[in-house]
């Protein structure tokens, strides 16, 4: 069966903010990422702020809004800081929102064209989950830096920040609520062509007192991966339960960055301050008889809190951060796969004992 929504790559993700300006710095000093492109009052911009950092193939927008009353401004209000736009760069994005909408999408910005003195791109785009979007970028007739309205501001990146090695995006997950699971994995399924790659059930995931279910939905290719996370009943308030609480809707929870080289980068976010989740060191205790033979030091991933996940095609190293909102919703996850193409569901227990300890701190078990 031909693809009927060929997806090229993530084009960019764009996140909304109360101050994109001093987001900025936080992503530039804290996880390494460059300012490269600019739009605003000086570009013309009279209604939004936004900030384009780079770091290896993963490209953020971060966005603020001048004025109150704005689509953007009652985004932030009521979902704090957060994703707005997973995009994703197509040949035509005329027929992108065409085919999918003709599929059930709901049409949230009709194709139009955008052009500047170095060409013209072609946007459209569709709603998922919650107050998300999916933009479609057409950039084939494009000369410029990024997208017209921009413009380069590498000159107003700070000196002396070096990259911490991340490279890419490995998957975005999605939070909904509870008994909403299957109409998503229908949606990217019907809707986007993706393919359901892994299935997890609240006997994979569940502790003591919290469970969910997720589900990993894949386009043709297999780069783009979302998984697609609901709530499963248990003892106490499960974490995504506790996002959709302070994200007041369902949205995207976490984004897995990819590195070559995990212990160097997750050494590095830390002296920058990026804060990360712990296990306790029993984890480590028998972590070889589980996973087998790796490559690293165990007391080296110790010593960082790194995690491993063995699966048939081989074994994966992650690490979650803590929330980077003072609303306990979006998180990152750091993440270097050697061989494995699974989501380290061995992991998945320590974890959550890990963010429950959070919760616990946090009085929102
Ligand atoms: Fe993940």
């Amino acid at each position: 069966m031909t693809d009927f929504l060929p997806l090229k790559r993530i084009d960019y993700i764009e996140f909304y903010c109360g101050n994109a300006k001093q987001s900025a710095m936080y992503y530039q000093h804290g996880f390494g990422f460059k300012l490269t492109g600019y739009s605003g009052l000086e570009t013309k911009n009279s209604a939004s702020a936004s900030y384009l950092l780079e770091q290896g193939k993963i490209r953020f927008v971060l966005t603020s809004s001048y004025s109150d009353n704005t689509f953007i401004s009652e985004h932030v209000k009521k979902h704090g800081d957060g994703v707005f736009d997973i995009a994703f760069e197509v040949d035509d994005a005329a027929k992108s929102f065409e085919e999918t909408v003709k599929r059930g999408a709901v049409p949230f910005l009709e194709p139009v064209k955008i052009e500047d003195e170095n060409g013209y791109v072609v946007k459209s785009a569709i709603r998922t989950f919650g107050d998300t979007i999916h933009t479609f970028i057409e950039r084939k007739n494009y000369k410029g830096l990024f997208l017209p309205g921009f413009i380069d501001a590498s000159n107003r990146a700070p000196a002396g920040i070096k990259d911490t090695g991340l490279r890419s995006v490995d998957h975005m997950v999605g939070n909904v609520e509870l008994g909403k699971m299957m109409h998503w994995v229908k949606f990217y399924a019907d809707t986007m062509g993706f393919n359901q790659l892994l299935s997890f059930d609240d006997k994979d995931i569940s502790t003591e007192y919290t469970a969910l279910m997720s589900k990993v939905m894949q386009n043709s290719t297999g780069k783009i991966k979302m998984p697609i996370n609901e709530p499963a009943p248990g003892k106490k308030k499960s974490q995504i339960e506790e996002y959709l609480d302070f994200y007041k809707s369902p949205g995207i929870q976490h984004i897995a960055l990819t590195t070559p080289d995990i212990l160097t980068t997750v050494a590095e976010l830390k002296n920058r301050g990026i804060e990360f989740l712990t296990v306790p060191k029993t984890y480590y205790e028998d972590l070889i008889s589980r996973v087998g033979k790796i490559d690293e030091d165990v007391k080296e991933l110790e010593g960082t809190g790194i995690l491993v996940d063995r699966d048939d095609d081989g074994y994966l190293l992650q690490i979650f951060s803590k929330p980077v909102e003072d609303r306990p919703t979006l998180f990152f996850e750091i993440i270097q796969r050697k061989g494995a193409r699974s989501f380290g569901k061995g992991n998945f227990k320590a974890l959550f004992e890990s963010i429950e300890r959070e919760q616990e701190l946090r009085g929102t078990l």
